[in-house]
């Protein structure tokens, strides 16, 4: 049920702090995290929340008070972790295409880890044989996902060990004596479909008899959220009951008790975030009027990178008569938010708010054309307080060499 804050809360925030403004609702994480604790609940189950949506150290430190675990995908990750209190058996960091030094970086962390490649599994085997538990990233080789570039399973993409490749894997943990600790897979993003998440639970099932040591199974994330009113999210609760059932499989079957892992990313963090911004010119074009916003895709790319869609609303006037908009940004390129969307009719100076935009969004921003990302605000207890200022000139300037 999507219930977002009003509309006179985030026009007073836009007030307050200036617009573009990213505003973060810390209840309504709390709330997607409880939800995924009740849908599991028959389950063994642990959660990382998957940093690289939203890394902000007051939403980490959010989140790992609420006890969910966090899942990196680069060191900084990690090491922003560690800073916002999370203890090392409570970050799990999952690789791709990186350094060797970085994996050894992470063992003087003490965070779990997941390899995702050959070469990268032979060189920790070759420095740390049995004595540091480590998961292996497979490609299951299989189509699930919002779009292709957020789908990671499929048998062209860079990510995880191919699932083909398993005989090497095994000569690997055999000649190094590696100590593998958990079969991983992410599938991709936005992936509703619960039988993707046990089709995938099913491959990883028949390895286990040829890793003794294995204590999890990680099914990584790709929870769907709905972004449209028309859509739904990932059934939890079937997915839920699907794991408790596929734990006592194993138990069952090969007299073990398997934790079941996921990291999600999106489901925590997106329904939570909005995007408030001002609208600074209206143009009428033939048929197409144009709303243009002081935002662009240096702020929310989503729209453009992967057709994203974005409810919009025009909370300055939000009873107004609709008309038809096509909104754009005010960056130096192509950089169209939304085309004929109907939109109580617009006024320069309103402002319109982009919701689920909590994930991917300011984390993917840039400074594009010299521009300040916005600034982010959080609503914790209900008090609303900035956590990461706008750019200044300055900011622009500091890495440069005058
Ligand atoms: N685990 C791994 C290993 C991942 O690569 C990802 C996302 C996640 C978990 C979390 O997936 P989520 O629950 O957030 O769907 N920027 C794109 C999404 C890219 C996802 C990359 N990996 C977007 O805005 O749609």
């Amino acid at each position: 049920m999507f219930n977002p804050l009003s509309n006179e809360v985030l026009r007073q925030l836009a007030d307050e702090f200036g617009t573009p403004l990213y505003v973060y609702d810390g209840e309504k994480i709390a709330e997607q995290y409880q939800l995924l604790q009740s849908a599991f609940n028959p389950a063994s189950t642990r959660f990382f929340y998957a940093c690289k949506s939203l890394t902000n150290i007051n939403i980490l430190r959010l989140i790992n008070n609420l006890g969910c675990g966090i899942d990196c995908s680069s060191i900084n990750e990690a090491y922003l972790a560690i800073q916002a209190g999370c203890s090392p058996n409570k970050i799990l960091y999952t690789s791709n295409g990186i350094a060797f030094e970085e994996i050894v970086a992470a063992t003087e962390l003490g965070i779990h880890i997941n390899i995702d490649s050959l070469s990268n599994l032979e060189k920790f085997g070759a420095r740390f044989g049995h004595s540091y538990p480590v998961g292996i990233r497979l490609r299951p080789n299989i189509m699930a996902g919002g779009n292709l570039k957020i789908s990671t399973g499929h048998e062209k993409s860079k990510f995880g060990i191919p699932l083909e490749d398993i005989q090497l894997v095994l000569d690997l943990v055999k000649t190094h004596n590696l100590q593998i600790s958990g079969l991983h897979v992410h599938t991709g993003s936005e992936i509703k479909d619960v039988a993707v998440f046990l089709q995938v639970a099913r491959l990883l099932i028949d390895l286990i008899p040829n890793f003794p040591e294995l204590k999890c199974i990680d099914l990584g994330g790709g929870f769907k959220v709905p972004y449209q009113d028309n859509e739904t999210g990932t059934d939890l609760k079937e997915l839920g009951s699907k794991t408790a059932e596929i734990q006592a499989e194993i138990q069952r079957k090969f007299g073990k008790q398997l934790e079941i892992w996921f990291e999600p990313g999106k489901f925590l963090v997106s329904e939570c975030g909005y995007l408030i911004t001002k609208v600074n010119v209206l143009k009428q074009s033939g048929q197409i009027l144009f709303a243009g916003i002081n935002s662009g895709f240096n702020h929310l790319i989503r729209p453009m990178f992967y057709d994203a869609y974005h409810r919009i609303k025009n909370i300055s006037h939000p009873n107004a008569p609709e008309k038809i908009y096509t909104i754009t940004g005010n960056i130096c390129e192509t950089d169209q938010f939304a085309e004929n969307r109907a939109l109580a009719e617009i006024r320069e100076g309103d402002y319109l708010v982009f919701y689920n935009a909590g994930a991917y969004g300011y984390e993917m921003a840039s400074n594009y054309n010299a521009r300040f990302k916005p600034a982010q605000v959080l609503i914790e207890n209900g008090t609303s307080r900035l956590i990461s200022r706008r750019d200044t000139l300055d900011d622009l300037l500091r890495l440069q060499i005058l």
